[in-house]
């Protein structure tokens, strides 16, 4: 099987790249390989022909695409919509990441692959409009939401921005106090753990449609800093402050927790941090 992993130079699409390296692959990296660009895309996807596309390429700045709208649409919904298309006209899988930002975060109890959508912020709903475009264009896909990424890759040639927990540990060298988020929930998610299991799911073909592929175990930004904390024996003081404290122009899910009910459980989010960590 030919694998086009597209976003091969991001943190998810760095791991994806390692776990199918078995298989014959191309890694497809910025500017070459822009999703935005239909005609050029569909020109080098036919030229390579492969069966099966990972789509991890996406304008993942939350913050940022406040500001930035158009371009956040642009790629995260255009783009896949292009995506969708070209794979439907020329019978390739498409597998699409997408993100628990996709979700109002209303749901104590999580959301369960089925569940409707309703994004609260300009990144979740350019996601939510290229997953509507996926499933409107695309009749073979696998859309596969996670959550709270983090891993170790740098992106080729450049560097990368620093994952939450880079920025935790910083913070609790520079200061005195750190304060952290403790009524967000999610489940924090090692891409190396997420790039296996989406490994699994293509060798074992299950039907096409949603599935959730998140480390297990339920944590708020406190709770995760503070196992950060834990494993690196930090002993800066860390508080727990409401959101409506903390100092950003994006509305988030309160419960952005997924649920999956299709596919084996992966390990328990403490569990990947200590092997991130150690
Ligand atoms: N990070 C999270 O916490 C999280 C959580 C849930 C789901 N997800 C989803 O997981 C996927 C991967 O996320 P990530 O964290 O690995 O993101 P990332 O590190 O920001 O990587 C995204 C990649 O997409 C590329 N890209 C941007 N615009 C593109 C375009 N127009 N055409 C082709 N490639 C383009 C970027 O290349 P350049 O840098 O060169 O622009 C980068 O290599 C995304 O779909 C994201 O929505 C992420």
């Amino acid at each position: 099987m030919k694998i086009l992993i597209l976003g091969a130079g991001g943190m998810l699409g760095h791991d994806m790249v390692t776990s199918f390296r078995q298989n014959e692959i191309i890694s497809a990296y910025t500017p070459e390989w822009d999703i935005t660009k239909k005609d050029i895309l569909e020109k080098k996807i036919i030229q390579q022909s492969p069966d099966l596309i990972i789509n991890c390429a996406a304008y993942t700045d939350v913050e940022g695409a406040e500001d930035n709208k158009d371009l956040a649409f642009k790629v995260n919904a255009e783009g896949t919509l292009n995506l969708a298309k070209i794979c439907q006209k020329n019978k390739i899988v498409l597998l699409h990441l997408s993100t628990e930002y996709v979700f109002a975060g209303i749901k104590k109890e999580g959301y369960n692959e089925e569940d409707p959508t309703h994004a609260l912020n300009i990144y979740g709903s350019s996601k939510e409009e290229g997953e509507k475009y996926l499933m409107a264009n695309c009749e073979k896909f696998y859309l596969v939401r996670s959550s709270w990424l983090y891993g170790k890759a740098s992106q080729k040639g450049k560097p990368r921005g620093k994952n939450f927990i880079e920025k935790i540990i910083e913070l609790a060298q520079l200061k005195t106090q750190v304060k952290v988020v403790n009524d967000q929930f999610g489940k924090p998610t090692f891409t190396k753990d997420l790039a296996q299991a989406v490994k699994a799911l293509i060798e074992e073909k299950p039907a096409y449609g949603i599935y959730h592929l998140i480390n297990e175990g339920t944590a708020s930004w406190y709770d995760f800093a503070g196992e950060i904390f834990k494993i690196k024996n930090i002993k800066t003081d860390l508080l727990p402050i409401s959101s409506t404290d903390y100092n950003s122009k994006v509305i988030r899910p309160k419960f952005a927790v997924l649920n999956n009910n299709k596919r084996p459980l992966l390990r328990h989010w403490q569990e990947a941090l200590k092997e991130y960590l150690t």
